[in-house]
């Protein structure tokens, strides 16, 4: 006897459905599971067994074979136990034998004693389901305002063998959860804005440049200057995410398994901030089963390197091609993964050991090679791919005793959405949403300069020593200063603008 039921897998940050085909003969009992399973979907064995058996009904006594496909795809995890139940309570007429499973997907983890546990990877698991056609979704209780997302699907929320049974049976049917109206208001942190911050003008302007641009950025300046209290704050002057953003955020949580109980949308941007002790894998995913690194977490959010030169090199290298690429691809025996990576990294960092080198307010006591070793724990490949560099010198008193609020994140919000909705047009039927994306093909033709501008460039090309790279990044911020002033050329102003910030690589790299 043949039964047919529908569950999903995931691969990478997108799930794909998955046909569970149970035959049973009457034949000496036995059970096995085959279509590339790993160790924790060959478990589903044990479980479904126990669960079926301690939730008093019974367990075929027959020879059963278990096929998930497709067969190509190694399944993992122990998402498929719900579906592997189903068919089975329908051989064993727990559950009517003329019920049809087609219009059904199950998602679901069973323990031992019959109740279902949440899983990861629900999102993007019912989307699948929707796109193969699937309309009536059973998932553990604990995903099911995360599935409930999805709309044109009915979701049923599932605790315990006990309640589907009832549910087929008719003796409790489920009522669909209601569906989860996103909710879109938490579009950024509580409590935490730009106006909290006294003085640093400059690095303020700089951070909004940043957030107009996409631009990666690097703050260096002594203890207590302000450093991370303004990178925590660069969500609160970004775009808010749009819909579409928030699904792909919201997918990443959930294979990471990082949704709060009964949390459905990730609708503020993801703001991550990883110690320097963290492993490589740890940052741009890895794992037998891949799962998601703090870059990709980080997605269409901030990653935050706080105290850059204790990130051992190979930690820190390890950005350098997800920084390019904007995704991150792990490969496994089991096949290729890949998980999206696009964030706005911002670094900070004192400018050496002591914390005060070339502050007014303290002396420096370190040795001079000590603080050339100190920079130079920063490598020149992930220098390059920061475009805007900006020193905060220690506050003096009178900035920090100063009266009244500085300006508020809206205000700098809508003077950034403004830039990006300048730059949206220059982009239309290319693959770039920001000027930081600009390859050097979309600068020579979107960063013309003016004879002045020109002038100016080559003068700090010659007097800096600039590289090819660093040509291409004073442009790339320029074009982003241009688009703040809602101007298609690039002036002199603006060039001097982005040349100044990127003039630390003289100070403290040269
Ligand atoms: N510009 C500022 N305006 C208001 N308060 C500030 C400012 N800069 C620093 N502070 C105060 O000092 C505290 C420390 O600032 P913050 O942690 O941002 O410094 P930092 O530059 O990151 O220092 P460190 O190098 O030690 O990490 C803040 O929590 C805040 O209370
Ligand atoms: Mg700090
Ligand atoms: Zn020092």
């Amino acid at each position: 006897m043949l039964t047919c039921t529908y569950s999903a897998g995931l691969f990478g940050i997108d799930g794909y459905i998955v046909t569970v085909e149970c035959n049973a003969y009457s034949e000496i009992p036995s059970f096995e599971i085959v279509g590339l399973p790993d160790a924790a979907v060959k478990e589903a064995k044990q479980r479904v067994q126990a669960a079926t058996a301690n939730s008093g009904y019974f367990f075929p006594q027959m020879a059963i074979t278990v096929n998930l496909a497709p067969a190509d795809i190694k399944k993992e995890g122990s998402a498929f136990d719900l579906a592997i139940l189903a068919a089975l309570l329908k051989i064993s007429h727990s559950i009517p034998a003329t019920t049809s499973f087609d219009s059904c997907c199950f998602i679901g983890e069973l323990s031992f004693s019959g109740s279902v546990r949440s899983v990861r990877g629900v999102l993007p698991m019912v989307l699948a389901a929707r796109d193969a056609g699937k309309t009536d979704i059973f998932v553990p209780a604990e995903n099911a305002k995360e599935a409930a997302v999805v709309d044109g699907v009915r979701v049923y929320s599932v605790d315990c063998v006990t309640t589907m049974v009832e549910h087929f049976t008719g003796k409790a049917p489920l009522s669909p959860v209601e569906r989860t109206v996103a909710d879109f208001s938490k579009l950024y942190p509580a409590k935490i804005d730009f106006s909290d911050v006294k003085g640093q003008e400059k690095a303020k302007r700089a951070m909004e440049i940043a957030a107009a641009g996409g631009h990666n950025i690097l703050l260096i300046g002594p203890p207590g200057a302000g450093k991370s209290m303004l990178a925590k704050r660069l969500l609160t002057i970004l775009p808010p995410m749009t819909f579409g953003e928030a699904i792909t955020t919201t997918k990443v949580h959930s294979v990471a398994g990082l949704l709060g109980e009964g949390q459905a949308l990730v609708s503020c941007r993801p703001f991550r901030s990883p110690h320097h002790t963290l492993s490589a894998p740890a940052l741009v995913g890895g794992g037998k089963n891949p799962t998601p690194g703090e870059i990709s977490i980080a997605n269409n959010g901030v990653l935050f390197l706080d105290e850059l030169p204790e990130f051992p090199k190979n930690v820190s290298e390890s950005l350098r091609q997800p920084l390019e690429d904007g995704k991150i691809t792990i490969t496994r025996t089991a096949g290729r993964v890949t998980f999206p990576s696009e964030f706005m990294l911002v670094c900070a960092m004192n400018p050496c050991k002591c914390g005060y080198y070339g502050s007014k307010i303290r002396d420096c006591t370190c040795k001079k090679e000590d603080i050339k070793k100190y920079l130079a724990k920063i490598s020149g490949p992930l220098l390059d791919r920061i475009d805007i560099q900006v020193e905060l010198p220690a506050l003096e008193y009178s900035e920090l005793s100063q009266k009244g609020e500085s300006e508020p994140s809206a205000a700098i919000r809508e003077r950034v959405i403004g830039a990006r909705e300048f730059a949206k047009e220059r982009f239309e039927g290319l693959d770039i949403t920001c000027n930081a994306s600009m390859t050097t093909t979309h600068i020579r033709k979107f960063c013309a300069l003016d004879a002045a501008g020109d002038k100016i460039l080559k003068n700090a090309f010659e007097a800096m020593g600039m590289s090819a790279r660093g040509y291409d990044r004073i442009l790339r911020v320029a074009r982003t200063i241009a688009d703040l002033d809602k101007s298609e050329s690039i002036t002199a102003r603006h060039i001097a603008e982005a040349v100044q910030l990127r003039s630390l690589d003289r100070k403290y790299w040269n």
